[in-house]
Protein backbone atom coordinates (compact mmCIF):
# COMPACT_ATOMS: atom_id res chain seq x y z
CA UNK A 1 0.00 0.00 0.00
CA UNK A 2 1.54 3.25 -1.12
CA UNK A 3 0.62 4.75 2.26
CA UNK A 4 2.81 2.30 3.94
CA UNK A 5 5.25 2.34 1.56
CA UNK A 6 5.77 6.24 1.62
CA UNK A 7 6.18 5.55 5.75
CA UNK A 8 8.48 3.24 5.20
CA UNK A 9 10.51 4.88 3.05
CA UNK A 10 10.57 7.98 6.04
CA UNK A 11 11.87 5.27 8.10
CA UNK A 12 14.51 3.81 6.26
CA UNK A 13 15.98 7.70 5.70
CA UNK A 14 15.50 8.67 9.61
CA UNK A 15 17.52 5.00 10.68
CA UNK A 16 16.27 4.88 14.11
CA UNK A 17 17.26 2.13 17.13
CA UNK A 18 13.83 0.58 18.01
CA UNK A 19 13.69 -1.91 20.75
CA UNK A 20 11.34 -4.65 21.03
CA UNK A 21 11.37 -6.29 24.23
CA UNK A 22 9.32 -9.20 23.41
CA UNK A 23 12.42 -10.22 21.62
CA UNK A 24 11.86 -13.99 22.47
CA UNK A 25 8.20 -13.91 20.43
CA UNK A 26 7.48 -15.53 17.64
CA UNK A 27 5.85 -13.06 15.34
CA UNK A 28 8.25 -10.01 16.66
CA UNK A 29 11.86 -11.76 15.59
CA UNK A 30 10.17 -12.37 12.57
CA UNK A 31 9.17 -8.64 11.80
CA UNK A 32 12.87 -7.92 13.42
CA UNK A 33 14.19 -10.14 10.73
CA UNK A 34 12.17 -8.15 8.20
CA UNK A 35 12.63 -4.91 9.03
CA UNK A 36 16.39 -5.59 9.13
CA UNK A 37 15.98 -6.74 5.75
CA UNK A 38 13.99 -3.79 4.45
CA UNK A 39 16.37 -1.28 6.50
CA UNK A 40 13.69 0.35 7.97
CA UNK A 41 15.31 0.97 11.22
CA UNK A 42 17.96 -0.20 13.68
CA UNK A 43 16.57 -3.05 15.81
CA UNK A 44 17.50 -3.76 19.53
CA UNK A 45 16.13 -7.43 20.70
CA UNK A 46 15.92 -7.51 24.31
CA UNK A 47 15.87 -11.32 25.60
CA UNK A 48 18.66 -13.70 26.32
CA UNK A 49 21.02 -13.91 23.66
CA UNK A 50 21.43 -17.81 23.40
CA UNK A 51 17.41 -18.26 23.32
CA UNK A 52 17.37 -15.53 20.70
CA UNK A 53 20.17 -17.43 18.69
CA UNK A 54 18.30 -20.45 18.64
CA UNK A 55 14.48 -19.26 17.68
CA UNK A 56 16.49 -17.39 14.72
CA UNK A 57 17.87 -20.69 13.77
CA UNK A 58 14.49 -22.67 14.07
CA UNK A 59 13.35 -19.85 12.28
CA UNK A 60 15.86 -19.46 9.16
CA UNK A 61 15.86 -15.57 10.24
CA UNK A 62 19.65 -14.87 8.99
CA UNK A 63 19.15 -10.87 9.72
CA UNK A 64 18.73 -11.63 12.83
CA UNK A 65 22.71 -11.76 13.84
CA UNK A 66 22.61 -7.75 12.54
CA UNK A 67 20.19 -7.25 15.59
CA UNK A 68 22.01 -5.69 18.79
CA UNK A 69 20.70 -8.11 21.75
CA UNK A 70 20.36 -7.05 25.56
CA UNK A 71 20.28 -9.62 28.04
CA UNK A 72 17.42 -8.54 30.76
CA UNK A 73 19.30 -10.03 33.98
CA UNK A 74 22.77 -8.93 32.54
CA UNK A 75 24.21 -5.81 30.66
CA UNK A 76 26.59 -3.05 31.16
CA UNK A 77 24.36 -0.65 31.77
CA UNK A 78 21.87 -2.46 35.06
CA UNK A 79 23.18 -0.19 37.52
CA UNK A 80 22.77 2.87 36.16
CA UNK A 81 19.35 2.35 34.81
CA UNK A 82 18.74 1.20 38.46
CA UNK A 83 19.41 4.68 39.76
CA UNK A 84 17.81 6.61 37.23
CA UNK A 85 14.85 4.71 38.28
CA UNK A 86 14.91 5.04 41.95
CA UNK A 87 15.59 8.84 40.98
CA UNK A 88 13.10 9.22 39.20
CA UNK A 89 10.21 7.78 40.94
CA UNK A 90 11.26 8.22 45.11
CA UNK A 91 8.79 10.44 44.96
CA UNK A 92 6.32 7.39 44.93
CA UNK A 93 8.28 5.43 47.05
CA UNK A 94 9.89 3.13 44.63
CA UNK A 95 12.91 1.27 46.62
CA UNK A 96 16.26 0.43 45.30
CA UNK A 97 15.11 -3.56 45.95
CA UNK A 98 11.72 -3.15 43.52
CA UNK A 99 13.77 -0.92 41.21
CA UNK A 100 16.03 -4.04 40.56
CA UNK A 101 13.52 -6.41 40.10
CA UNK A 102 11.66 -4.03 37.37
CA UNK A 103 14.49 -3.60 35.50
CA UNK A 104 15.10 -7.05 34.68
CA UNK A 105 11.60 -6.73 33.23
CA UNK A 106 12.36 -6.41 29.41
CA UNK A 107 9.28 -3.67 29.48
CA UNK A 108 10.81 -1.58 32.06
CA UNK A 109 14.40 -2.07 30.85
CA UNK A 110 12.95 -0.52 27.22
CA UNK A 111 11.26 2.32 28.41
CA UNK A 112 15.01 3.00 30.68
CA UNK A 113 17.03 2.33 27.89
CA UNK A 114 14.61 5.26 25.83
CA UNK A 115 14.98 7.35 28.96
CA UNK A 116 19.06 7.29 28.81
CA UNK A 117 19.13 7.49 24.93
CA UNK A 118 20.22 3.94 23.97
CA UNK A 119 16.95 4.09 22.03
CA UNK A 120 14.53 6.01 19.86
CA UNK A 121 11.42 4.21 20.39
CA UNK A 122 9.96 1.44 21.29
CA UNK A 123 7.43 -1.47 19.80
CA UNK A 124 5.75 -3.92 22.45
CA UNK A 125 2.28 -5.93 22.98
CA UNK A 126 2.43 -8.84 20.47
CA UNK A 127 2.05 -10.69 23.86
CA UNK A 128 1.37 -7.93 26.57
CA UNK A 129 -1.56 -6.05 27.23
CA UNK A 130 -1.58 -2.51 26.78
CA UNK A 131 -2.15 -1.93 30.25
CA UNK A 132 1.29 -3.38 30.84
CA UNK A 133 3.14 -1.73 27.65
CA UNK A 134 1.64 1.73 28.81
CA UNK A 135 2.40 1.35 32.40
CA UNK A 136 6.09 1.70 32.45
CA UNK A 137 5.80 4.46 29.71
CA UNK A 138 3.58 6.60 31.65
CA UNK A 139 5.77 6.58 34.64
CA UNK A 140 9.26 6.36 33.34
CA UNK A 141 9.25 8.49 29.96
CA UNK A 142 5.99 10.77 30.74
CA UNK A 143 4.19 12.91 28.27
CA UNK A 144 5.80 15.61 25.66
CA UNK A 145 6.63 19.08 26.95
CA UNK A 146 2.74 21.14 26.96
CA UNK A 147 0.75 17.89 26.77
CA UNK A 148 -0.07 16.27 30.13
CA UNK A 149 -2.05 13.03 28.78
CA UNK A 150 -1.24 10.09 25.92
CA UNK A 151 -3.93 8.90 23.67
CA UNK A 152 -4.14 6.55 20.93
CA UNK A 153 -5.17 7.75 17.10
CA UNK A 154 -5.55 5.06 14.19
CA UNK A 155 -4.85 6.22 10.55
CA UNK A 156 -7.92 5.12 8.70
CA UNK A 157 -8.24 4.82 4.86
CA UNK A 158 -11.65 4.42 3.24
CA UNK A 159 -12.30 2.85 0.49
CA UNK A 160 -13.97 6.17 -0.71
CA UNK A 161 -11.61 8.37 -1.52
CA UNK A 162 -14.35 11.23 -1.31
CA UNK A 163 -13.56 11.38 2.57
CA UNK A 164 -10.19 12.83 4.46
CA UNK A 165 -7.53 13.03 2.14
CA UNK A 166 -8.13 10.66 -0.30
CA UNK A 167 -10.08 8.26 1.82
CA UNK A 168 -7.31 8.84 4.68
CA UNK A 169 -8.31 9.94 7.93
CA UNK A 170 -7.01 10.19 11.79
CA UNK A 171 -9.30 9.38 14.76
CA UNK A 172 -8.59 9.74 18.12
CA UNK A 173 -8.50 8.69 20.98
CA UNK A 174 -9.57 4.88 20.46
CA UNK A 175 -7.19 3.41 22.46
CA UNK A 176 -6.09 5.05 26.27
CA UNK A 177 -8.01 8.22 27.62
CA UNK A 178 -11.31 6.93 28.80
CA UNK A 179 -13.06 10.11 29.99
CA UNK A 180 -10.83 13.49 28.99
CA UNK A 181 -11.47 17.46 30.52
CA UNK A 182 -12.01 19.89 28.02
CA UNK A 183 -8.18 21.36 28.35
CA UNK A 184 -7.10 16.87 27.97
CA UNK A 185 -9.39 17.02 25.02
CA UNK A 186 -7.99 20.08 23.47
CA UNK A 187 -4.31 18.57 24.08
CA UNK A 188 -5.49 15.15 22.41
CA UNK A 189 -6.37 17.51 19.46
CA UNK A 190 -3.22 19.19 19.01
CA UNK A 191 -1.37 16.20 19.35
CA UNK A 192 -3.55 13.97 16.85
CA UNK A 193 -2.93 17.25 14.37
CA UNK A 194 1.03 16.63 14.75
CA UNK A 195 0.74 12.67 14.45
CA UNK A 196 -0.93 13.47 11.46
CA UNK A 197 1.66 16.01 9.70
CA UNK A 198 4.41 13.76 11.13
CA UNK A 199 3.57 10.33 9.95
CA UNK A 200 1.57 11.13 7.10
CA UNK A 201 2.58 14.52 5.90
CA UNK A 202 -0.54 15.81 5.40
CA UNK A 203 -1.77 19.11 6.47
CA UNK A 204 -4.90 18.15 9.36
CA UNK A 205 -7.95 19.48 9.78
CA UNK A 206 -9.37 18.72 12.70
CA UNK A 207 -12.74 18.49 13.48
CA UNK A 208 -14.11 18.26 17.26
CA UNK A 209 -16.96 15.84 17.28
CA UNK A 210 -20.46 15.92 18.93
CA UNK A 211 -24.03 15.31 18.75
CA UNK A 212 -24.11 19.08 18.36
CA UNK A 213 -23.48 20.93 15.53
CA UNK A 214 -22.93 24.82 15.79
CA UNK A 215 -25.07 25.14 19.22
CA UNK A 216 -27.91 23.13 17.53
CA UNK A 217 -28.20 20.60 21.23
CA UNK A 218 -27.64 22.01 24.27
CA UNK A 219 -25.48 19.57 26.77
CA UNK A 220 -22.89 19.74 29.75
CA UNK A 221 -20.94 16.76 26.82
CA UNK A 222 -21.39 19.76 24.07
CA UNK A 223 -20.00 22.42 26.30
CA UNK A 224 -17.01 19.98 26.91
CA UNK A 225 -16.20 20.11 22.86
CA UNK A 226 -16.62 23.63 22.41
CA UNK A 227 -14.20 24.34 25.43
CA UNK A 228 -11.87 21.66 23.94
CA UNK A 229 -12.03 23.87 20.74
CA UNK A 230 -11.25 27.03 22.04
CA UNK A 231 -8.32 25.53 23.98
CA UNK A 232 -6.87 23.87 21.30
CA UNK A 233 -6.93 26.82 19.26
CA UNK A 234 -5.51 28.97 21.83
CA UNK A 235 -2.99 25.93 21.95
CA UNK A 236 -1.95 25.73 18.70
CA UNK A 237 -3.01 29.07 16.51
CA UNK A 238 -1.59 27.29 13.40
CA UNK A 239 -3.17 24.41 13.32
CA UNK A 240 -7.00 24.25 11.51
CA UNK A 241 -9.42 23.17 14.09
CA UNK A 242 -13.44 23.95 14.39
CA UNK A 243 -15.90 22.50 16.47
CA UNK A 244 -18.51 21.48 17.66
CA UNK A 245 -19.58 19.09 14.43
CA UNK A 246 -21.36 16.48 13.98
CA UNK A 247 -19.57 13.92 12.08
CA UNK A 248 -21.72 14.01 9.22
CA UNK A 249 -20.79 17.48 9.23
CA UNK A 250 -17.17 17.32 9.25
CA UNK A 251 -16.94 14.02 6.94
CA UNK A 252 -19.81 15.44 4.02
CA UNK A 253 -19.44 18.67 2.32
CA UNK A 254 -23.17 19.34 1.12
CA UNK A 255 -24.09 19.00 4.82
CA UNK A 256 -21.07 20.57 6.10
CA UNK A 257 -21.93 23.39 3.76
CA UNK A 258 -25.89 23.64 5.29
CA UNK A 259 -25.05 22.83 9.29
CA UNK A 260 -21.93 24.97 9.24
CA UNK A 261 -21.74 27.31 6.06
CA UNK A 262 -18.69 29.06 7.93
CA UNK A 263 -16.64 26.67 8.69
CA UNK A 264 -13.34 25.86 6.48
CA UNK A 265 -13.02 22.38 8.67
CA UNK A 266 -16.94 21.36 8.09
CA UNK A 267 -17.33 19.00 5.38
CA UNK A 268 -13.65 18.33 4.75
CA UNK A 269 -12.24 17.26 8.08
CA UNK A 270 -9.45 14.61 7.90
CA UNK A 271 -9.13 14.15 11.69
CA UNK A 272 -11.72 13.74 14.08
CA UNK A 273 -11.30 13.61 17.92
CA UNK A 274 -13.87 12.28 19.94
CA UNK A 275 -15.37 13.73 23.55
CA UNK A 276 -14.28 10.28 25.10
CA UNK A 277 -12.87 6.67 24.87
CA UNK A 278 -16.06 5.21 24.55
CA UNK A 279 -17.18 7.07 21.65
CA UNK A 280 -13.46 6.91 20.08
CA UNK A 281 -13.29 2.93 20.21
CA UNK A 282 -16.43 1.98 18.68
CA UNK A 283 -16.17 4.58 15.69
CA UNK A 284 -12.85 3.14 14.76
CA UNK A 285 -14.40 -0.26 14.57
CA UNK A 286 -17.39 0.83 13.16
CA UNK A 287 -15.92 2.18 10.22
CA UNK A 288 -13.04 -0.62 10.21
CA UNK A 289 -15.86 -3.47 9.87
CA UNK A 290 -19.19 -1.84 8.45
CA UNK A 291 -16.95 0.54 6.59
CA UNK A 292 -14.71 -1.73 5.22
CA UNK A 293 -11.53 0.70 6.21
CA UNK A 294 -8.24 -0.29 6.66
CA UNK A 295 -6.88 0.53 10.97
CA UNK A 296 -3.58 1.27 11.33
CA UNK A 297 -2.73 1.97 14.87
CA UNK A 298 -2.87 2.47 17.68
CA UNK A 299 -0.19 4.83 17.32
CA UNK A 300 0.49 6.57 20.44
CA UNK A 301 1.12 10.28 20.87
CA UNK A 302 2.03 12.86 23.73
CA UNK A 303 4.72 10.51 24.70
CA UNK A 304 7.94 11.98 25.25
CA UNK A 305 9.31 9.30 23.21
CA UNK A 306 7.72 7.20 20.58
CA UNK A 307 6.23 4.06 22.20
CA UNK A 308 3.80 2.09 20.60
CA UNK A 309 1.50 -0.46 21.39
CA UNK A 310 0.29 -3.47 19.17
CA UNK A 311 -2.74 -5.65 19.47
CA UNK A 312 -2.17 -9.18 20.74
CA UNK A 313 -3.48 -10.73 17.63
CA UNK A 314 -1.13 -8.84 15.49
CA UNK A 315 0.22 -9.94 12.22
CA UNK A 316 4.29 -10.23 11.04
CA UNK A 317 3.79 -7.27 8.60
CA UNK A 318 1.57 -4.94 11.33
CA UNK A 319 4.64 -5.04 13.69
CA UNK A 320 6.70 -4.16 10.77
CA UNK A 321 4.62 -1.36 9.65
CA UNK A 322 4.05 0.17 13.27
CA UNK A 323 8.18 -0.20 13.53
CA UNK A 324 7.81 2.41 10.44
CA UNK A 325 5.79 4.15 11.99
CA UNK A 326 7.64 4.39 15.35
CA UNK A 327 10.97 5.18 13.40
CA UNK A 328 9.19 8.18 11.65
CA UNK A 329 7.40 9.65 14.69
CA UNK A 330 10.58 9.78 16.49
CA UNK A 331 12.31 12.29 13.51
N1 LIG B 1 -1.70 10.10 29.92
C1 LIG B 1 -0.65 10.43 30.70
N2 LIG B 1 -0.38 9.85 31.88
C2 LIG B 1 -1.25 8.88 32.28
C3 LIG B 1 -2.37 8.49 31.53
C4 LIG B 1 -2.58 9.15 30.29
N3 LIG B 1 -3.60 8.84 29.47
N4 LIG B 1 -3.02 7.50 32.20
C5 LIG B 1 -2.32 7.29 33.33
N5 LIG B 1 -1.26 8.12 33.38
C6 LIG B 1 -0.20 8.16 34.40
C7 LIG B 1 -0.74 8.39 35.79
O1 LIG B 1 -0.82 9.76 36.06
C8 LIG B 1 0.29 7.68 36.63
O2 LIG B 1 1.43 8.49 36.77
P1 LIG B 1 2.22 8.46 38.17
O3 LIG B 1 2.40 7.02 38.55
O4 LIG B 1 3.53 9.13 37.83
O5 LIG B 1 1.38 9.20 39.13
C9 LIG B 1 0.74 6.50 35.77
O6 LIG B 1 0.40 6.86 34.42
C10 LIG B 1 0.06 5.22 36.11
O7 LIG B 1 -1.32 5.55 36.15
P2 LIG B 1 -2.44 4.59 36.66
O8 LIG B 1 -3.75 5.28 36.59
O9 LIG B 1 -2.03 3.97 37.94
O10 LIG B 1 -2.32 3.48 35.56
P3 LIG B 1 -3.37 2.47 35.18
O11 LIG B 1 -2.82 1.16 35.53
O12 LIG B 1 -4.71 2.74 35.68
O13 LIG B 1 -3.45 2.56 33.58
C11 LIG B 1 -3.89 2.97 31.40
C12 LIG B 1 -3.28 3.54 32.68
C13 LIG B 1 -3.32 1.60 31.13
C14 LIG B 1 -3.55 3.84 30.22
C15 LIG B 1 -5.43 2.89 31.61
O14 LIG B 1 -5.95 4.18 31.56
C16 LIG B 1 -6.15 2.04 30.61
O15 LIG B 1 -6.21 0.83 30.80
N6 LIG B 1 -6.77 2.66 29.56
C17 LIG B 1 -7.61 1.97 28.61
C18 LIG B 1 -6.81 1.11 27.69
C19 LIG B 1 -7.72 0.25 26.91
O16 LIG B 1 -8.17 -0.77 27.40
N7 LIG B 1 -8.04 0.68 25.66
C20 LIG B 1 -8.98 0.04 24.79
C21 LIG B 1 -8.39 -1.09 24.08
S1 LIG B 1 -7.18 -0.62 22.92
C22 LIG B 1 -7.92 -0.90 21.40
O17 LIG B 1 -9.02 -1.30 21.25
C23 LIG B 1 -7.06 -0.55 20.23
Amino acid sequence: MKLIDDIKEKARRLNKRIVLPEGTEERTLKAANQVIEERLARIILIGKPEEIVNLADKYKLKNIERAKIIDPTSHDMKDHYINMMVDIRKHKGLTRDEAMKLIENPLYLSVMMIKNDNADGEVAGASNTTGDVLRPALQYVKTREGISVVSGAFIMIHPDTSFGDNGVMVFADCAVHPDPTDKELAEIAVATALTTKSILGIEPRVAMISFSTKGSAKHEMVDKVVNATRIAREMAPDIQIDGELQIDAALIEAIGKKKAPDSKIAGRANVMIFSSLDVGNVAYKLVQRLGKAEAIGPVLQGMAAPINDLSRGCSVSDIVSMVAITATQSA
